[in-house]
């Protein structure tokens, strides 16, 4: 007798990596509406996947929702892209720094609630002609709202395989943006959960000090730190020991820095003291503001092989970043870990394309 399709779905339900076709090498961007870059512009060539960010989330529907003067942009993102690299492959990321904390924690927590946001986000992935979706949920910090956040990747993923049988077309991909490491302080990323569910994960391998709360100039994405947790090496580890195979963690870099005052300009290494950021209110430059900086100011730049990270000192402002060798060696480090690509936040940062060309 012919298997049913219910029995067709759940054959094909347990085997153990449903979506998986071999993925090749990931060379993925994240384009933030708010830089104000016009689509247009990226040089698409250079990736294999482009992400555009970010969908917001309604707080009383759980439906996401896209600004007016995003909607314009976004429904045109996909073929804008594809006219420089038609194979390029494009994600719609949801959250962002708009969706307060406690409605992706409420959105979660509720089956009701959790089926109106997967519902909207597969139908908003389809009409806009995304070909996946990103979860940006950076906050995520308790057990329960790990757990909650395990079971809507259940749901959604089963939602996503339902709709691309009904509407013949692939299966929209599902990704997640995480912290460095899988392990906070009274918490830990569902991972079975996100291996089941998710094609990969985008690991957030930057920010470990900011200029704003630490009082010394430090590798703010440093690859390695000799004595400390705080560094890619060791968040990536963490993974990879906790249970995610390395083929799911597709590496961050970050194509900006920060800027620190330095308390003494003659103490200017790093780990020098430092009293707050330093030329913007943040002290964070893009990538391509930095060299324009240093530039101006005949800056000398450093190299720092211990955190692998450069820096540069103009007057009082010491300045963090990440330049095209460290970029080069922050790759080698994800192909030698058998990671499954990079991904750079974000692509409008780069100055005419040498660190997008450097990966
Ligand atoms: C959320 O959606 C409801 C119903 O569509 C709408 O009335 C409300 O204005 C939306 N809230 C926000 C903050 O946009
Ligand atoms: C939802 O968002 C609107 C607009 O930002 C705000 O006024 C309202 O208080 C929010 N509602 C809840 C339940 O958070
Ligand atoms: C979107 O595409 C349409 C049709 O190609 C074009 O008329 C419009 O100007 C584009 N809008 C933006 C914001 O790129
Ligand atoms: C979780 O994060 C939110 C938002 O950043 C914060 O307000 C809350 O105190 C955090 N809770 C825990 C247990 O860390
Ligand atoms: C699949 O299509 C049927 C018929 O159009 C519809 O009733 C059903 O809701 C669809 N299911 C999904 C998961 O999209
Ligand atoms: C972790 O939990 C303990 C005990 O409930 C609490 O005292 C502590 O503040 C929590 N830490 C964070 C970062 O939320
Ligand atoms: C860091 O410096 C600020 C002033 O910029 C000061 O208010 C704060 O107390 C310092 N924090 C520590 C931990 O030293």
């Amino acid at each position: 007798m012919a298997p049913t399709i219910p029995t067709l779905f759940l054959l094909f339900l347990s085997s153990k990596f449903p979506y998986s076709t071999a993925q090749t090498w990931i060379q993925s961007g994240y384009w933030f509406s708010g830089s104000g870059f016009p689509v247009s512009d990226i040089n698409s060539a250079l990736f294999t996947h482009l992400i555009c960010a970010f969908a917001g989330l309604n707080n009383s529907t759980y439906q996401l929702s896209i600004s007016s003067s995003d909607a314009q942009s976004f429904s045109n993102f996909t073929s804008t892209v594809k006219q420089k690299n038609p194979t390029v492959t494009t994600l719609l990321a949801i959250g962002g720094g708009s969706v307060k904390f406690s409605t992706f924690s409420s959105m979660v927590s509720q089956s009701e609630f959790r089926k109106s946001f997967i519902d909207s986000s597969i139908e908003t992935a389809r009409s806009y002609g995304f070909n996946g979706l990103d979860f940006w949920w950076v906050s995520v910090n308790t057990s329960s709202e790990m757990t909650n956040m395990a079971t809507l990747f259940d749901e959604w993923r089963l939602a996503i395989e339902l709709e691309s049988r009904n509407s013949s077309g692939s299966p929209l991909i599902l990704t997640m943006a995480v912290r460095y490491s899988p392990l906070l302080d009274n918490a830990s990323f569902p991972i079975e959960s996100v291996q089941k569910n998710l094609n990969w994960v985008h690991v957030t391998a930057s920010d470990y000090y900011l200029p704003t709360w630490w009082n010394y100039t430090a590798a703010f994405a440093a690859l390695y730190a000799p004595e400390s947790d705080m560094s890619t090496d060791y968040g990536i580890n963490t993974w990879i020991n906790s249970g995610l195979p390395a083929n799911k963690l597709v590496l961050g870099l970050p194509f900006y820095g920060y800027a620190w005052t330095l308390v003494n300009p003659d103490d200017n290494s790093v780990g020098a003291p430092a009293k707050g950021a330093a030329i913007t209110d943040e002290g964070d430059m893009s990538y391509k503001e930095i060299k324009g900086y240093i530039q101006r100011h005949g800056a000398v730049t450093e190299y720092d092989a211990t955190y692998v990270m450069n820096y540069c000192v103009v007057g009082s402002s010491w300045i963090a970043y990440d330049d095209v060798d460290v970029v080069k060696i922050k790759v080698a480090y994800a192909k030698k870990m058998n990671l499954l690509g990079y991904f750079v936040w974000q692509v409008p940062n780069d100055d005419d394309w040498v660190l997008s060309q450097a990966g």
